[in-house]
């Protein structure tokens, strides 16, 4: 799957992109929007099939493509390989989107906590430590752009899915404080939260008005992220959702919370 980049001088200067979650329905549309000639894709995810399938659809818009199966729970596996890719050729930008959103299990009052720590894990711990390894290569070399898939979930406490709602409201606020880390260093972190996202295999019966397509997901997550903007919250509609619950007084806020179903 990995090709060759030409070392002769007059050889276009190629962009390296990472994207985790390359396997998902979120970062396969974002992976396949990218791919084109003069496009180096590393993509990560862990289904090998499904890695592939994107890889190849990348490989076939004439994109180069390295894919490659990983656990990020696995956190020596995954700074090795970063350092590996990194060592091959700077990334230029990475898109962190792996992410998992089990809710409570039904006929259970609560999570169990070895789901409440698996959540912590790659929603929060591995992407929050992956950005900063790459923030701090690129910050080295003065440029790059780092995107994070947070969620609308990250304003709420779900009560449904406490831990899928904290792991990414933990991230939201590394993502914030990572972009002023690094904001006079030439880098950008964009964060954004998305609301609910139509997809085949989605299955969430949603208003159609709280929800946005595959492809206008990925569009306007990548628009977002080459204007170097600090947040984008997608559809817009979940902005107004956020200030509703902080705005409203707090017996008020607990009762509508417990009415969500996952
Ligand atoms: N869909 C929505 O409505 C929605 C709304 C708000 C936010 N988001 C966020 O958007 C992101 C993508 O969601 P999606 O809808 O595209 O979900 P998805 O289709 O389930 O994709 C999730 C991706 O994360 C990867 N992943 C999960 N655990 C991993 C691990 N331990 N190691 C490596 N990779 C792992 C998956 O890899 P494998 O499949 O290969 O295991 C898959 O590529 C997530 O961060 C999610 O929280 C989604």
């Amino acid at each position: 799957m990995d090709t060759s980049v030409s070392t002769h001088s007059a050889a276009p200067v190629l962009r390296v992109t990472l994207i985790t979650g390359a396997s998902g329905a979120l970062g396969g549309a974002l992976a396949r929007q990218l791919a084109a000639p003069g496009q180096r894709l590393i993509l990560w995810g862990r289904d090998t099939g499904r890695l592939a399938a994107v890889a190849s659809a990348c490989s076939a818009a004439g994109a180069q493509v390295e894919a490659l199966s990983l656990d990020l729970a696995d956190q020596a596996a995954m700074q090795a390989a970063l350092a590996a890719a990194g060592a091959r050729w700077p990334i230029d930008a990475a898109l962190l989107v792996a992410g998992q959103g089990d809710p409570v299990p039904p006929g259970l009052l609560v999570e169990p906590p070895d789901q409440v720590a698996r959540l912590a894990m790659i929603n929060f711990a591995a992407t929050a430590a992956l950005a900063s390894a790459l923030a701090a290569g690129m910050a080295a070399r003065g440029d790059g752009r780092i995107l994070i898939v947070g969620s609308a979930a990250g304003f709420h406490a779900l009560p449904h899915a406490p831990a899928y709602a904290a792991s990414k409201a933990g991230l939201a606020h590394f993502a914030q404080a990572l972009r002023l880390a690094v904001a006079a260093s030439g880098v950008t972190v964009t964060l954004v939260s998305p609301g609910f996202i139509d997809w085949a295999g989605g299955g969430r019966p949603v208003p159609r008005l709280l929800k946005i397509s595959l492809a206008e997901a990925a569009q306007r997550i990548l628009a977002a992220m080459s204007a170097g903007a600090g947040h984008a919250i997608i559809p817009r509609r979940f902005a107004l959702l956020r200030l509703l619950d902080r705005l409203l007084p707090g017996p008020l806020r607990a009762a509508a919370l417990r009415r969500l179903r996952p």
